[in-house]
């Protein structure tokens, strides 16, 4: 999870950097650092006719790390400022090593003419370093990264170039690793390589200037000209261009992607927070998923990135959806879709439990990998494992580029743009109806879904945008309730049918952002086992709009207020009845059953939120928790 980004050009480059890792803060860290080689060394002193008789001056790099916010780093570059046109810099999650100054990136060998900055794990790194320290090398860190730089250097010092010191070390390394490499003794040069999926490294295409970044948000001001490397690729990158190359050594010609992302996007504008913005950046989002895909002229779904034949569709004997944390919620509400338009058995399954279940998977399967990032690690091991099953392989994505888009059969884009809170939202919510959007082709193609009922559920949703700013309308009604429930300290999230992912989505948003412990639960659960946590110290959240299990939504409101415990309903705007049941109610209009999902959502996004705010969290960067999680 950890932010890297890299410059070479005319310009400065620690500002640039600087900004760049400030660009990736959502990508959570407790470390900060970044290297510059300067021309350094003497001046070269002038003889009498102007000629320099000193050597030219030495290249020198020069480190500047600190532990915390990016602030003190930015601090302690304004107290020692480091000029160089050539640099790389990192924001650290740590996983190896204490977060300290020391641990901080950029990791610096024996000679202090190499440093590097890392994503990933090197597996290995412990014998690693006793193989190196057995032949003299002194470490200043506890991480496993440092063992990088030592071995570049012990190649360099042999003769070796650098380019080929970095394709030699890699041989060495166990795990998946995104890295950035720059060495004095070759100054004009940053060698960049990505193993397996520790996240991307990208390069950023400038004029008479190059980047290298973990994401595109960190660059994107600069250029929107980009490659993605793929695994077992490296690149030797230079103001003027770079090259390609396989660990083998082959040279290869990347595809130059051109980012349509607004870099405005990526800034928080009027908003607080990113979480916020996001928040209320639904209702055009989902205009955006909506567009060009849903033509509500012939009243039907056009998915041509999927490559959905009707052939496969009449032969997929089941849908299999694989994805981590919020993104999983998505395709539990995802499985209701499909299996009521398209007639098709979907399991959803945790991707860190798919990838270990030897799952039963083949050519008559579709495995669906749901994820914002595109670069979660357990969600792209399960797409290898679903992969090397055979199975068909999509994926519904929001990074443009990830890895998840470029491994998958075919992918859908959530079209949300960049999603900078740790805390999904947006992308919850337009993942959804990428899955209904899919759903409708496949009971199309399948022949479940045709003629008026084909016309109504894709005119449905062209109410969906104005239900959710509806929704939206609605959040200055939401804060005093934060307000009233802002200490309380254990929350029960209750919902029926699609409902039931969006009660565990409610409950992971305030978990994830106000640390206050909360749990989903299937509401017809409730007699069995969790009403005994009921009392007035556990507020229950009933998700209990219109719908064909309404009135037993209703019963679980009495059974929790019959034991004294305080209801919060969420309910259809005009529901007197349920109004006159629950203790307190949140608003939303009503919206055709199978979107009903997507408006309900809303309300417990900003609940989350502001109680979060309330309770003075880090909302955009809640503590021990990245954006990306590309580590196991
Ligand atoms: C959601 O708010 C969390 N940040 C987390 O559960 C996230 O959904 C999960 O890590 C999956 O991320 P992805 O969609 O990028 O794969």
């Amino acid at each position: 999870m950890c932010g890297i980004v890299g410059y070479v050009g005319a310009r400065d480059a620690a500002p640039l950097i600087l900004e760049g890792l400030r660009r990736l803060e959502y990508r959570g860290y407790d470390s900060a650092g970044l290297a510059v080689v300067t021309a350094g060394g003497r001046a070269a002193a002038a003889s009498r006719d102007g000629e320099a008789t000193a050597p030219p001056p030495a290249h020198q790099l020069v480190v500047r790390r600190d532990v915390g916010k990016l602030s003190n780093l930015e601090r302690l570059l304004a107290d020692q400022p480091v000029h160089g046109q050539i640099g790389i810099g990192h924001t650290r999650w740590a996983t190896h090593g204490a977060p300290s100054a020391r641990n901080a990136h950029p990791h610096v060998g024996m000679t202090g003419d190499v440093v590097v900055v890392h994503n990933g794990i090197v597996e290995n790194y412990q014998d690693l370093r006793a193989e190196l320290a057995a032949e003299g090398s002194v470490f200043n860190s506890e991480t496993d990264t440092e063992v990088i730089a030592h071995l570049v250097e012990r190649y360099l010092s042999g003769g070796i170039g650098l380019p080929e010191a970095v394709r030699l070390t890699l041989a060495h390394l166990q795990g998946a690793h995104g890295l950035v490499v720059l060495s004095s003794r070759e100054p004009d040069k940053l060698v960049a390589a990505r193993i397996g999926n520790a996240g991307g490294v990208t390069l950023g295409l400038g004029q008479g200037e190059m980047f290298v970044a973990s994401d595109i948000p960190a660059i994107l001001e600069h250029t929107r000209q980009m490659v993605f490397l793929e695994s077992r690729q490296m690149a030797v990158v230079t103001r003027n261009g770079y090259q390609v190359q396989t660990l083998a050594g082959e040279p290869i010609v990347p595809d130059v992607h051109s980012i349509a992302w607004d870099p405005v996007a990526a800034e928080k504008g009027e908003y607080k927070h990113f979480m916020l913005k996001e928040i209320y950046e639904q209702a055009r989002a989902v205009t955006d998923t909506i567009r060009g895909r849903a033509d509500f002229e012939a009243g039907r779904v056009r998915l041509p990135e999927l490559n959905l034949t009707a052939g496969l569709a009449n032969r997929l004997q089941k849908l299999v959806i694989v994805a981590c944390g919020t993104s999983a919620y998505s395709g539990q509400v995802g499985r209701a879709l499909v299996e009521r338009l398209a007639r098709l058995p979907v399991e959803v399954d945790i991707a860190s439990e798919f990838r270990y279940r030897d799952p039963l998977v083949g050519p008559d399967t579709a495995v669906l990998a749901l994820t914002q990032s595109g670069e979660t690690v357990d969600t792209l091991a399960a797409m290898e494992e679903a992969r090397q099953k055979g199975a068909v392989l999509w994926s519904i994505v929001n990074a443009v580029g990830s890895q998840a888009m470029r491994v998958a059969d075919g992918t859908i884009t959530m079209q949300a743009g960049p999603e900078i809170g740790v805390a999904s939202t947006k992308a919850f919510t337009t993942s959804i109806v990428d899955q209904y959007l899919l759903a409708c082709l496949l009971g199309e193609l399948r022949g479940t879904l045709t003629g008026a009922a084909l016309r109504q559920a894709v005119d449905d949703l062209a109410r969906l945008p104005d239900l959710v700013g509806r929704a939206l309308e609605r959040g200055a009604e939401i804060e005093p309730l934060a307000r009233e429930l802002m200490h309380t300290r254990h929350f029960l999230y209750l919902g029926r049918g699609p409902n039931v992912p969006i009660a565990y989505e409610g409950a992971l948003k305030l978990k994830e952002i106000s640390y206050i412990h909360a749990e989903g639960y299937a509401g017809g659960e409730m007699k069995h086992g969790p009403i005994a946590l009921i009392d007035r110290e556990m507020p229950v959240l009933a998700i209990a709009t219109r719908g064909v299990i309404y009135d037993k939504m209703l019963s679980q409101v009495e059974q929790a207020k019959a034991r004294g415990g305080l209801v919060v309903a969420l309910a259809t705007e005009g529901d007197t009845l349920i109004a006159s049941r629950a203790d307190r109610v949140l608003w939303v209009p009503a919206a055709p059953e199978l979107l009903q999902p997507v408006v309900n959502v809303v309300p417990l996004q900003l609940l989350a939120y502001h109680i979060a705010v309330l309770r003075g969290c880090d909302v955009d960067q809640p503590r021990n928790l990245a954006k990306s999680v590309t580590v196991e």
